[in-house]
């Protein structure tokens, strides 16, 4: 046998009883390292001595041997590699069984959970629900609302205009969307409430924000009364709150509705007696309300010798407050999973 073959023998048998990966290293570095390796060493060596014709015979013997030494390396360690993953998956298996520990969840937030609950209680009597854009035009906004320019009622300091020439708003209530339903629905009857955000130039404080939520609703068919609207706001009331609520109606003025009122809802805590909470009134200021005006319903397109409507409107927050007791509005928009956690 050649020398060569004879140090593949050797290298060989060695790598068959190495066991570890350094023990393969050795082993590597005794043969194929690339000076001091015993096969490297005796082709250089060997070469020297050789007449040329026999080098190119030595060269391919040592160079055999180097290839079945690699080969013999590659395939160890490959054996090694499954040995070793076999191992693991004996000590480490994972129990596909075993619980997840909890994810992390976020909460319905309070004031989606009250605009929800409302939506389901006016569900239950037939109202649909409406929607509108949150930019508006001057016309939808305040015009057909018996809002002309210039009426003291149109409040222009609380409004966000989008242009210069001051058609174009972030709609300062949701009662556009009455409006829009006429029009949208066209025949009555309409029984429709629009949930949604609407934006007033107030600086933000415990009281006041710069957007809020409104819920309007808005009811016409033949032959409602003051008494119709008295029994729904009464029903959503009773509904939200508790049987023992009652709601109580003043006379206010709104343009497009005549007569128009403020509606109060009945004190949780004293029942009507006035109380601290309260302010000692035994009621708190909920919305608005009337009897659609004549004319905001020829806007719509509708018929007022034919069918008359009511409508009402409210702030969400305001009602989420109602109900909850939180004391500041700011708490409902920082967004701090703990406060919403709470309800
Ligand atoms: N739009 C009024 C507001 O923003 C609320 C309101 C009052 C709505 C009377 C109505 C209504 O539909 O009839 O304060």
């Amino acid at each position: 046998m050649s020398e060569a073959g004879r140090l593949r023998d050797q290298a060989l048998a060695a790598i068959a009883r190495a066991s570890t990966e350094p023990d393969l290293e050795a082993v590597e570095v005794e043969y194929l390292g690339r000076r001091e390796g015993k096969i490297s060493r005796q082709l250089l060596s060997g070469i020297a001595k050789l007449a040329p014709e026999q080098r190119a015979a030595l060269g391919q013997e040592a160079n055999e041997a180097r290839r079945a030494v690699e080969a013999a390396l590659e395939a160890r360690r490959a054996e090694q590699k499954a040995a070793q993953l076999a191992d693991i998956a004996q000590t480490e298996a994972i129990d596909v069984t075993f619980p997840a520990p909890p994810l992390p969840r976020g909460h319905i937030h309070v004031l989606s959970q009250v605009r929800h609950e409302l939506e389901v209680i006016f569900a239950r009597i037939g109202y649909t629900v409406e929607e509108g854009p949150e930019i508006e035009t001057d016309w939808y906004n305040f015009e057909a609302l018996n809002l002309p320019k210039g009426h003291a009622s149109r409040d222009v300091q609380e409004t966000f205009f989008l242009d210069e020439a001051e058609e174009v708003v972030l709609r300062t209530h949701t009662s556009p969307v009455q409006i829009r339903a006429m029009q949208r629905i066209g025949t009555p009857p309409i029984y429709i409430i629009a949930p949604g955000r609407v934006y007033r130039r107030d600086n933000l404080d415990a009281t006041h924000l710069p957007y809020f939520m409104q819920l309007e609703g808005l009811a016409i068919d033949e032959g409602l009364t003051v008494g119709d609207l008295k029994g729904t706001l009464l029903y959503m009331t009773q509904s939200l709150f508790g049987q023992e609520r009652q709601v109580r109606m003043r006379p206010h003025h709104f343009g497009y509705t005549e007569p128009s009122y403020e509606f109060d809802t009945m004190c949780g805590r004293c029942l009507g007696k006035g109380c601290r909470s309260c302010g000692g009134a035994g009621w708190l200021e909920t919305g608005g309300c009337g009897m659609v005006h004549p004319q905001v319903l020829r806007n719509g397109g509708i018929d007022p010798d034919r069918y008359s409507g009511y409508a009402w409107g409210f702030g969400i927050e305001r009602m989420a407050l109602l109900k909850y007791d939180v004391e500041d509005l700011r708490l409902f928009y920082e967004n701090d999973i703990r406060f919403n956690r709470q309800f």
